[in-house]
C-alpha cells in the first residue's frame, strides 16, 4: 500500500519513524479519520477544518490545509484499488526532537496518511448494537482531536470484553460521548445530543446528522442529558465515520426500544445511506 510521509509517497513497509517523534514518545500530536466513498472524499472541507483547529489549539498553526487536501486526494488516486469504502488515516505530529517536555525551538511536524479499511458488519447497523457506560476519565479538551488515546482504548477494550460496540463516557452523571462515537436520544420525537464543547468532539457525522434532523423537520436539542434520561430514551443511537449512524439497542442490561431499533433512528439512517449513495453528502 501506498502511503504518505513526510514529503514522500512510499510503499508502508519504507516508512522509518524516529523514536524521537514527539507522537511516539508523548502522543504529542493530532489526527483525522476520513471517509472514502467511491473514491471520493467525505467532508474533506469539513475533516481539514477540525484538523486546523486542532492543531491551533495546541500550538501548531504551520500546517498548510490546501497541501493537504492535494496530498490525500493523490493518496486515494494511488490508492484506487483498495478506496471503494475506506477511510484515511492522517496524523500529524509535533515532529522529531531530543526528549524534553516543552516544545522543539523550530517546529518541523511528522505528517502521515494512509488508506486505512473500514469494514463495519452491515448487521450492525440494521439490527442495532450494545453500548456500555464507563466513568470519562479522558483529559478536559476532548474538543481537540489527540492522538493521545489511552483513555478512550482502555474504555474500547471493556467494551469488548463486555460484548458491547462502544463503550459510552459518563462525567458528572452527564453523557458525553464513546470511544470513537458520539450518542443522541430520542425522546418525545426530539433528537437530542451533548452540546459542543470541551467536553466532546464535534464529531463531522454528527454534523450531518443534525443538518439532516433540520432537513427532515426533526426538532434537535443540543442539550446535556443525564444517565437516567438516556435509559428512559424512546430511541438511542451513535454517529462517527466509521459506524456512520447505528442504533443502541441495549445500554448495560437494559434493552432500549424492546432491543429492536427505533423508527426515528432507522429513518435518519437511510436518508443518510441515500445521499452517500448519490455522492450527495
Ligand atoms: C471521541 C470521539 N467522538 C466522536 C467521534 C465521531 O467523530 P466523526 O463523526 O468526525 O468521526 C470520534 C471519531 O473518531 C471520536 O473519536
Amino acid at each position: 500500500m501506498i502511503v504518505y510521509y513526510n514529503g514522500s509517497f512510499i510503499d508502508k513497509s519504507e516508512v522509518c519513524i524516529s523514536p524521537d517523534d514527539r507522537g511516539f514518545l508523548f502522543g504529542d500530536g493530532t489526527y483525522e479519520v476520513i471517509r472514502v466513498y467511491n473514491q471520493s472524499i467525505f467532508r474533506l472541507a469539513d475533516h481539514l477544518n477540525r484538523l486546523r483547529r486542532s492543531l491551533r489549539e495546541i500550538r501548531m498553526n504551520d500546517v498548510d490545509m490546501d497541501d493537504l487536501a492535494k496530498i490525500l486526494n493523490a493518496l486515494v488516486k494511488k490508492n484506487a484499488s483498495m478506496t471503494g469504502d475506506a477511510a484515511i488515516y492522517v496524523q500529524i505530529t509535533r515532529g522529531i526532537a531530543a526528549r524534553n517536555h516543552r516544545f522543539p525551538t523550530t517546529l518541523h511536524p511528522s505528517i502521515y496518511a494512509a488508506i486505512i479499511e473500514t469494514v463495519l458488519n452491515p448487521e450492525l447497523r440494521k439490527n442495532g448494537v450494545k453500548i456500555i457506560l464507563l466513568p470519562d476519565q479522558r483529559w478536559g479538551r476532548c474538543d481537540i482531536k489527540s492522538i493521545s488515546l489511552l483513555a478512550n482504548v482502555l474504555a474500547a477494550e471493556e467494551a469488548h470484553r463486555q460484548n458491547a460496540y462502544e463503550a459510552v463516557f459518563i462525567r458528572d452523571g452527564l453523557i458525553t460521548e464513546g470511544t470513537r462515537t458520539n450518542i443522541a436520544l430520542i425522546r418525545d420525537d426530539t433528537v437530542r445530543t451533548h452540546p459542543l464543547d470541551h467536553h466532546i468532539l464535534g464529531g463531522i457525522t454528527r454534523d450531518v446528522v443534525l443538518e439532516l434532523c433540520r432537513k427532515l423537520k426533526i426538532p434537535v436539542s443540543e442539550q446535556p442529558f443525564h444517565q437516567d434520561q438516556l435509559l428512559d430514551a424512546d430511541e438511542i443511537f451513535i454517529m462517527g465515520t466509521t459506524t456512520e449512524i447505528c442504533p443502541v439497542i441495549q445500554v448495560n442490561d437494559q434493552l432500549i426500544h424492546g432491543g429492536k431499533p427505533g423508527p426515528m433512528t432507522m429513518k435518519i439512517q437511510t436518508v443518510f445511506r441515500k445521499l452517500i449513495d448519490k455522492g450527495r453528502i
